[in-house]
């Protein structure tokens, strides 16, 4: 009798206990597991903790999804030719590997270097001369990352939200990026009606993926940098700091 009301009671104060939790009105999703300092190995576990679940977005906080995201026109304009990507879906964020973080808060900078697989599938147009061709392709196209590694080297601030809570902000960036050991293009009808030259030119590109993507490949890494970062800065916003990090924050 005496066991069970004990029981009772435990199951009663676990029950406040969470629901105090609930109540305590914490922003950040479970998957955050805030370091206390900031060593390096802490937080790259604790990025690592978060990629998978953070790239899927989270829609409550104003978070849009990473992986898949949606490119829906991206004009680049090479040297000869005007390539067009439209409705472009890149995925393979969700899967990167964090290779290293590290933090330096009084100084306000945040290092952070991913190894990624990364996927553009979708739609293109490409009009102008490649290789002495007249070009006028339209059709599908895929092109495959192999190991990428982006170093990103991010200048941050603080501030304070509406109700008074400290929060991290990015003032601004900058990033490099290594195209890794691969890129593979498969892209479709590069000239209308005829299969044989699609083919050979298609051929060459790979072949020289290296060339050929530093000279394309800018504008379509700026563009996922930039998508990157202010998905961040929303997540930062919802965010406060004393939910992301168990260090006291620097005077600002
Ligand atoms: C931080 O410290 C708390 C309390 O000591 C501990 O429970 C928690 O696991 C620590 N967090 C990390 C990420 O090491
Ligand atoms: C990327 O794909 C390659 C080949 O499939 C694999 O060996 C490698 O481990 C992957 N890298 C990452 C960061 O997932
Ligand atoms: C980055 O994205 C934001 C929001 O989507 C946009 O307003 C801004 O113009 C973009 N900046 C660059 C440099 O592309």
């Amino acid at each position: 009798m005496c066991d069970r009301h004990v029981l009772v009671f435990s199951i009663c104060a676990a029950v406040v206990a969470a629901f105090v939790g609930i109540c305590a009105g914490r922003i950040a999703p479970a998957f955050i597991h805030p370091c206390n300092n900031t060593e390096s190995s802490c937080l790259i576990k604790a990025t690592q903790d978060a990629i998978l679940e953070f790239s899927k977005g989270l829609p409550h906080l104003g978070v849009p999804s990473l992986d898949p995201f949606v490119i829906d026109e991206l004009p680049i304009q090479l040297p000869g030719v005007r390539v067009t990507f439209i409705d472009g879906i890149v995925t393979g964020l969700r899967k990167c590997q964090t290779l290293n973080v590290e933090a330096y808060l009084e100084k306000n900078i945040f290092i952070l270097e991913m190894r990624c697989n990364i996927t553009i599938k979708g739609k293109y147009t490409a009009v102008g001369r490649l290789l002495l061709f007249p070009i006028n392709g339209e059709g599908d196209s895929k092109i495959k990352i192999v190991n990428s590694v982006i170093k990103l080297n991010i200048k941050t601030k603080y501030f304070k939200d509406s109700e008074g809570k400290d929060h991290f902000g990015i003032k601004n960036y900058r990033y490099s990026f290594d195209y890794g050991d691969r890129v593979h293009y498969t892209i479709n009808n590069l000239f209308k009606g005829n299969p044989e030259l699609s083919n050979t030119v298609l051929q060459f590109l790979n072949e020289n993926w290296r060339v050929v993507t530093e000279e394309f490949g800018q504008p379509v890494v700026d563009y996922a940098m930039n998508v990157t970062i202010e998905t961040a800065k929303k997540f930062f916003e919802a965010v406060p700091y004393d939910e992301l990090l168990y260090v006291p924050i620097p005077k600002y």
